[in-house]
């Protein structure tokens, strides 16, 4: 009978003391399901937030929690429709370990649902709709980007402060427009305005022009909107071809003028948002991110980046205190819940239905940046309305 020597005697029952499933994790690859729009008004988006994710993990020597890392993918179209067919490739036909998705927040609310049915780990890398930390909100479900209200309700207190009395808005009908109008009514009407009529368009439509004429005949002293990606950039040009740039002040939630610039060109210029990013942070963390993310991709980064690198700073803390054992998942959140993430757009904290915690900025178009004006609300956690965690 062969003799083991010592040493291997010792490995060998060292092994045998670790359950089998948590060596075949631990060895083997983590595999990343990436659930994101690349095509579609969103696919820019969707882009961004994959390529932040994957320079956070080269940055980290291509692994998590010492485990290289496996990405998988599916274009989600932001189409609502296909969300439950899409959400369940990743999670069993390709057995992911962890779904990173989306942009849209009418298709984020499947991806919450299938991840609380399997009990799939969830990162949303941008899709804002409050049920995912409100009702919907779970031990399994991380975000780290943004709430609808977040944003928006800052902006509602910046047009008190600038004596705006009589508000129209005007964004695409479905949970994040709906959401970001109700944000910002919430605080400005709590300051004293009155938001005079809510105008819709279908989802991803652009067809603005009897919208844009309505505005002009109503007069409101300022106009509210939530647009993003593609719309956004024809939104904002439509609204200076009718003029309406130089009689009534257009604000927004800063995905308007975001990754969008370039597209945009002078119709943009001056416009105020309120976003947790801005350009011309110039601190040592964004400009060492900026620079990595403008080397690697030949692009300048975008809120949208930087969330996906987030989201990727986020799961290797979680990976990092279980060594790569995704099955101590107990473990892994709580890692999750109580790191501090050193993010380009400032350190931010979780809240207890794990949503950033975080600074919304006041930022204003010059040239190709939404150059930062200062800081709307600070450490602003949105109110979870509906979450039992
Ligand atoms: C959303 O659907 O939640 C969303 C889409 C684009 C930018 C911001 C939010």
């Amino acid at each position: 009978m062969p003799r083991l020597s010592s040493l291997a005697f010792a490995t060998a029952l060292a092994l045998a003391a670790v359950p089998l499933a948590a060596q075949a994790q631990a060895a083997g690859k983590v595999k990343v399901g990436f659930m994101l729009p690349y095509t579609g008004t969103f696919a820019a988006l969707g882009v961004a937030i994959e390529n932040g994710f994957r320079l956070h993990v080269e940055e980290q020597g291509g692994k998590l929690g010492g485990r290289e890392v496996e990405f998988v993918k599916v274009d989600d179209e932001s189409d609502p429709a296909k969300a439950t067919d899409n959400v369940n490739k990743l999670i069993k036909r390709d057995n992911v370990d962890v779904l990173v998705g989306t942009v849209h927040s009418g298709v984020v609310m499947a991806m919450a649902k299938a991840a609380k049915d399997n009990n799939t780990l969830l990162i949303v890398p941008n899709a804002g709709a409050g049920a995912v930390t409100g009702p919907m909100c779970g031990p399994n479900i991380f975000r780290s980007s943004f709430s609808n209200w977040q944003p928006a309700y800052a902006m509602g207190e910046v047009a008190v402060k600038k004596g705006y009395k009589k508000a129209m808005t005007i964004t695409w009908k479905y949970a994040a427009g709906d959401e970001s109008v109700a944000g910002f009514k919430e605080a400005f009407e709590k300051g004293g305005g009155s938001v005079m009529k809510e105008l819709n368009l279908p989802f991803p439509g652009v067809e603005f022009q009897a919208l844009l004429t309505e505005i002009a005949a109503a007069k409101p002293d300022v106009v509210y909107t939530f647009f993003a990606g593609g719309g956004a950039v024809k939104f904002v040009k439509d609204y200076a071809a009718a003029g309406l740039n130089k009689t009534v002040p257009l604000v927004g939630a800063g995905f308007l003028t975001d990754g969008t610039l370039e597209a945009q060109g002078d119709a943009a210029q001056g416009l105020l948002t309120t976003l947790h990013y801005a350009d011309g942070l110039n601190t040592p963390r964004d400009n060492a991110f900026r620079l990595a993310y403008a080397k690697t991709f030949k692009l300048q980064p975008d809120v949208y980046a930087v969330q996906g690198y987030d989201a990727a700073q986020m799961l290797a803390a979680g990976m990092s205190a279980v060594k790569g054992d995704t099955s101590k998942r107990d473990a892994l959140v709580a890692a999750m819940e109580k790191a501090r993430i050193d993010s380009p757009r400032g350190a931010f904290t979780l809240s207890k239905a794990h949503n950033p915690v975080q600074d919304i900025y006041l930022r204003k178009v010059e040239g190709k940046e939404n150059k930062v004006a200062g800081v709307a609300a600070k450490a602003l956690s949105d109110p979870a309305r509906g979450c039992k965690l």
